[in-house]
């Protein structure tokens, strides 16, 4: 008997069954009342306990076999008949989620520890003209300050260009509201730079504009301090040093400390270990003049920010270039 039962196993497992007329002809082969299945209980039924000792399993065995062959495709047929309805109970085919761009996410960083003191967004054109760009920032034409930042023109007209800093939009903000100001406006500017790891014709920005009375240089280095350890923590390793920007007296940059391991430590920081990340200054009285807000009695501070160069080194990304080649394997690891 146990020889019968091995057979019809090994038929089961190697028969097809397709369409509903297959699984009709099975039905009725195996599990219908006069189908093997059934007379071989009966025959099961005759035989003495010992025989029946090594046959009982075997004939589970083949039974459970016979009646899964049969569930599973009901199963399937049933799926197949709700996806043809559209059940809306099946779960859904996810698309994978794209992300925020690393400078975006590190832009909405910076944007909400100015927020928390008291700072609101202002923006301004990419198309600027001269006076908004240069000349109210006290640098008159011809003067060579303006060499510092390569521009691009538009056409022919002298007058108007691609913003070269965001600080175009302190005059902007300045021109048509009165102290006390506190704002920041991220953006896109460009300079007409060769590209490198270093520097990129396109980067982005964060001015920041603080006027009111009695404000002081140890009111910006507080405001700095305050910025950089919510962004880097309290063990960032800070510099200071004194600079110049015609539109601030006196002026600084401020440095963080990078590293100067490797050969792509070089490139980055030539040779020094530190990445330069803004400018900053207490604004110089002939720019407030130029937008009619009383030199004599407010004074501020302003700063302008590189969001790449803050983004590198919270990723240690040595590379500027790649923020715009938008290579997806890159831009997977922000999510
Ligand atoms: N606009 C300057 C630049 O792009 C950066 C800067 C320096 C902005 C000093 C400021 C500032 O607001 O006070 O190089």
């Amino acid at each position: 008997m146990q020889e019968k039962i091995n057979k019809h196993i090994n038929d089961i497992q190697s028969i097809n069954i397709v369409t509903a007329e297959d699984s009709e002809k099975f039905k009725k082969t195996y599990l219908s009342k006069s189908g093997i299945l059934n007379n071989l209980f009966l025959e099961f039924k005759n035989l003495t306990n010992d025989q029946k000792k090594g046959s009982g399993k075997l004939l589970n065995n083949l039974k459970n076999l016979a009646f899964n062959k049969i569930v599973n495709l009901e199963d399937s047929e049933k799926q197949a008949k709700r996806k043809k309805k559209g059940d809306l109970t099946m779960p859904g085919n996810y698309e994978k989620n794209g992300s925020q761009h690393p400078l975006t996410k590190v832009e909405n960083r910076i944007i909400n520890i100015f927020n928390k003191v008291g700072f609101t967004l202002s923006d301004g054109p990419e198309i600027e003209d001269d006076w908004h760009n240069f000349s109210a920032l006290n640098m008159p034409k011809h003067h060579p300050a303006r060499d510092m930042q390569d521009t691009f023109f538009i056409s022919i007209d002298p007058d108007t260009l691609l913003r070269t800093h965001t600080s175009s939009v302190q005059i902007r903000y300045m021109e048509a509201n009165k102290p006390p100001i506190r704002i920041i406006s991220p953006g896109r500017v460009y300079r007409k730079e060769d590209i490198s790891a270093r520097a990129h014709c396109i980067f982005h920005q964060i001015e920041g504009l603080y006027i009111d009375e009695n404000i002081g240089f140890s009111d910006l280095k507080k405001m700095i301090m305050y910025f950089i350890e919510s962004l880097f923590g309290k063990d960032a390793r800070i510099r200071f040093r004194p600079s110049f920007f015609p539109f601030t007296e006196p002026s600084a940059e401020v440095d963080i400390y990078w590293g100067l391991n490797s050969e792509a430590d070089y490139r980055i920081t030539k040779g020094t270990g530190w990445l330069e990340i803004m400018g900053c200054g207490m604004i110089d009285p002939n720019v407030l003049d130029n937008v009619n807000i009383n030199s004599k009695k407010f004074s501020g501070f302003a700063f302008g920010l590189g969001i790449e160069r803050v983004t590198m080194l919270l990723h240690q990304i040595d590379d500027l270039r790649l923020f715009f080649e938008n290579d997806i394997r890159f831009l997977k690891q922000f999510q």
